[in-house]
């Protein structure tokens, strides 16, 4: 019958077969589920032969650039390249309000820095004794994802854009490599189970690529950047302790334009509103608003309160998908 573990073996050996005795494999890694799983194959089959590059664009959850480093290099052994290009995608927003904007930037910044880096990789292949060329690129497309792409466009293109990087394939002579492309979701993480991936990790909710800019509504600047995250890092934290973050499907809070009046002590405080969004959904199309009991949020909405410098409301989002999507734009 089927199993996990010969499935793995057998992928190990189609890569390693795929790519030779001295290919070499360039992807992106973003701290979700499919591509650390896709990097840990990778290295699990050629070891340093894979490259994997992160760029920190400066809008992920609070510490996760680090601490994706440090899962990836300490605990899994891929040999990891992070970039820290906040600055660059910060300035690049700055006084950018409109949503699509917003995301055609972080697009072209992302796929800017990251053929910078692969160029610089690629390089200093060129010069390594022991093994070739550059000559794949990895991309964690899921069967889903298959399915979808040959429905949008025919049999002939299979990566959907919002899958791809860019035109980097095609620029550098690439050949595609996907591991994961037979695989539903829940695969990939009994297949990241079976791999040693730590289970945080592999239970870890789905982050969009545009990050915290889609959870901002209007502008980004560096302080609400900072407001938007610490205000997340306390709502997670305490959907962790509350035993809640598996039953949650998607959770985060974001950002509202504008600021409300508050009081704090003796002083009227014109603060930053924040609302919390929890869902609950099987395949992201539709979802429901989740439902704390008891006294959970006005705990989440006193750390907040407490914790978090210039915050003058928080607010409960319960706006099902649809007509809401689950992001905020
Ligand atoms: P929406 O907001 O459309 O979200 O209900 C559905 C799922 O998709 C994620 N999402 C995105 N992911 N780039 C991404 O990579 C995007 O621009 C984007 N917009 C939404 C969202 O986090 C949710 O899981």
């Amino acid at each position: 019958g089927w199993t996990m573990e010969a499935f793995v073996d057998k992928e190990i050996a189609r890569i390693r077969k795929l790519v030779g005795d001295d290919g070499q494999v360039l992807g992106a890694v973003s701290g979700g589920v499919d591509s650390t799983v896709a990097a840990k194959l990778m290295h699990e089959a050629i070891g340093d032969r894979f490259h994997a590059v992160m760029v920190d664009n400066g809008l992920l959850r609070r510490d996760e650039a680090a601490q994706v480093k440090a899962t990836l290099t300490k605990g899994l052994n891929v040999n990891l390249t992070v970039v820290d290009a906040s600055a660059k995608f910060l300035a690049l927003l700055k006084d950018v309000a409109d949503p699509e904007q917003k995301r055609k930037i972080i697009g072209n910044t992302f796929i800017d820095i990251f053929e910078a880096e692969a160029t610089k990789i690629a390089k200093a292949a060129e010069n390594s004794p022991r093994a070739g060329p550059i000559n794949f690129f990895l991309q964690g497309t899921l069967y889903p994802d298959v399915i979808e792409s040959i429905s949008f466009k025919g049999p002939s293109a299979t990566i959907k854009t919002h899958h791809n990087v860019g035109g980097l394939p095609e620029k550098m002579q690439l050949q595609l490599i996907e591991p994961l492309r037979e695989l539903f979701k829940d695969e990939v993480r009994a297949m990241g189970t079976n791999l040693g991936i730590p289970s945080e990790l592999v239970w870890r909710h789905p982050f969009p690529g545009p990050g915290l800019a889609i959870r901002i509504i209007g502008s980004v600047t560096p302080e609400k950047v900072r407001v938007v995250q610490a205000a997340d890092q306390i709502f997670i934290e305490e959907i962790r302790a509350a035993g809640l973050y598996r039953a949650i499907s998607q959770a985060f809070a974001a950002l509202m334009e504008g600021k409300a009046v508050g009081v704090v002590g003796d002083q009227r405080l014109h603060g930053w509103i924040i609302a919390l969004r929890a869902v609950v959904t099987t395949d992201f199309m539709t979802a429901d608003a989740f439902e704390f009991g008891g006294e959970f949020l006005k705990r989440v909405k006193n750390r907040i309160g407490n914790e978090v410098e210039g915050v003058a409301r928080v607010l409960y989002e319960i706006t099902s998908k649809p007509p809401a999507t689950i992001e905020f734009e």
